[in-house]
């Protein structure tokens, strides 16, 4: 089996790849990244002689219908993963149209190629290339009851959770929660998971939609709150807190991320929507205030205090809190987070204090620029 997986040089995409060549010994894997400041191709050089044997890269942009149709021309692709985005809410509030492009135009890009590459003429979708050797496949789903295999190719968009809006003190995003994004990012996200939908209800294409959480751990660009804090706090620079530091996001360990969208990919439902997450809301502040107990147990340093944390002007149009419900994952493909929240922020900070090198490549040149443009405290 070929999977096309796009934005795979970024943080949750290159964790993927890890994750699916030793969890898929039978698979292979085409990355499509046009390497923008948050892709870099490094963050896969650990792969092994022989997972890199099973995995290609092309760079180039989602948005070149060329080039996607050739990739599907030259390629049985059994699968498309679309990671590729703009991810961070702050360069969408600064600059929305590259959102727009990327992560609308972008997707309706792939779905149009699938769709052509993947329809036969009666309208039918063709069937799965191979299936031997596949042993592995399904014994990560103990509860699924519908035990037929999957034959057609399927389109799986990465979603979030930010594409229900904000949430009040109680409650939780079900997979029904309307959607109702507030920032530029989480509209153009929205917008895709129509675009996608569209391509089901109309053509019957083979999809699903997986929103999840926040994600953390290693590999994440340094402009996310758990990364900028950690390196921030590294090199003692103040650590920006927007408003009050008050606002909730449920956070979730990457791996565990990874393993649920291995799940929706083999076992979901055709034109369903899964959420992702673990039930683990945490303030930003209290991110912040952990972040700096850990580091400094683990570097002793002094320096390393509250007193870095500067609270600053809140993001405009700031979601309140998220917290996702993920009942459905859970009873219909057994899936549930294996990392806690205090093991998962461990082993973040750990990767970080080990990888500063990789830290400081990803943060020169662009990133570093637009940071002090628009951060500099
Ligand atoms: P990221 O910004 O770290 O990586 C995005 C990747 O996409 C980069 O490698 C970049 O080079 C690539 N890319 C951007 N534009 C492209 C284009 N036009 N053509 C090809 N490649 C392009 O993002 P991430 O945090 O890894 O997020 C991956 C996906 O998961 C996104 O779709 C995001 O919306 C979604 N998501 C992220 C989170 C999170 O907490 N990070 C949570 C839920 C969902
Ligand atoms: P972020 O990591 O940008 O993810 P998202 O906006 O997609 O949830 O931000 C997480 C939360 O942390 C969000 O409420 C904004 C806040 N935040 C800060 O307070 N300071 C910062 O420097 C950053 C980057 C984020």
């Amino acid at each position: 089996m070929t999977i096309l997986v796009t934005g795979m040089a970024g943080f949750i995409g290159s964790n993927f790849v890890y994750y699916y060549l030793r969890r898929h010994p039978e698979r292979r894997l085409i990355g499509l990244d046009n390497l923008t400041y948050a892709g870099n191709l490094d963050n896969l050089s650990r792969l092994t002689e022989e997972e890199k044997k099973r995995f290609a890269f092309i760079k180039g942009d989602i948005c070149d219908t060329e080039l996607v149709d050739r990739i599907f021309s030259e390629n049985e692709i059994d699968g498309v993963i679309n990671f590729a985005a703009e991810s961070h809410v702050d360069r969408s509030i600064h600059d929305p149209q590259i959102f727009l492009k990327t992560n609308i135009l972008g997707t309706q890009v792939l779905l149009n190629a699938a769709k052509k590459h993947w329809q036969l003429p009666d309208g039918k979708w063709r069937s799965l290339n191979s299936r031997e050797g596949e042993e592995t496949r399904r014994d990560h789903s103990p509860r699924r009851t519908n035990n037929e295999q999957r034959t057609t190719p399927k389109f799986l968009q990465i979603s979030t959770d930010e594409v229900y809006g904000a949430l009040g003190p109680t409650g939780f995003f079900t997979e029904k929660t309307p959607l109702d994004p507030h920032s530029p990012y989480s509209a153009s996200k929205a917008s895709a998971d129509l675009i996608v939908k569209a391509y089901h209800d109309t053509f019957g294409l083979p999809v699903n939609i997986t929103r999840c959480s926040n994600n953390y751990g290693p590999y994440q660009f340094p402009e996310k709150l758990i990364p900028l804090m950690i390196n921030n706090a590294l090199n003692h620079k103040p650590l920006p807190v927007y408003g009050d530091g008050k606002q909730i996001r449920d956070w979730l360990y990457v791996k565990d991320h990874c393993r649920a969208i291995d799940m929706v990919f083999d076992d979901g439902q055709s034109g369903e929507v899964y959420n992702i997450g673990g039930h683990n809301e945490r303030e930003n502040i209290y991110i912040v205030k952990r972040v700096i107990e850990i580091l400094r147990e683990k570097t002793g340093d002094g320096e390393i205090n509250e007193s870095l944390i500067k609270h600053v002007t809140d993001r405009l149009g700031h979601d309140r809190r998220y917290g996702i419900d993920p009942t459905k994952i859970t009873q219909e493909l057994g899936w549930k987070p294996t990392i806690m929240f205090d093991q998962g922020i461990e082993m973040t900070i750990d990767w970080y204090l080990n990888n500063r090198e990789w830290v400081e490549g990803v943060i020169s040149g662009e990133y570093l620029e637009f940071y002090n443009k628009n951060y500099k405290i």
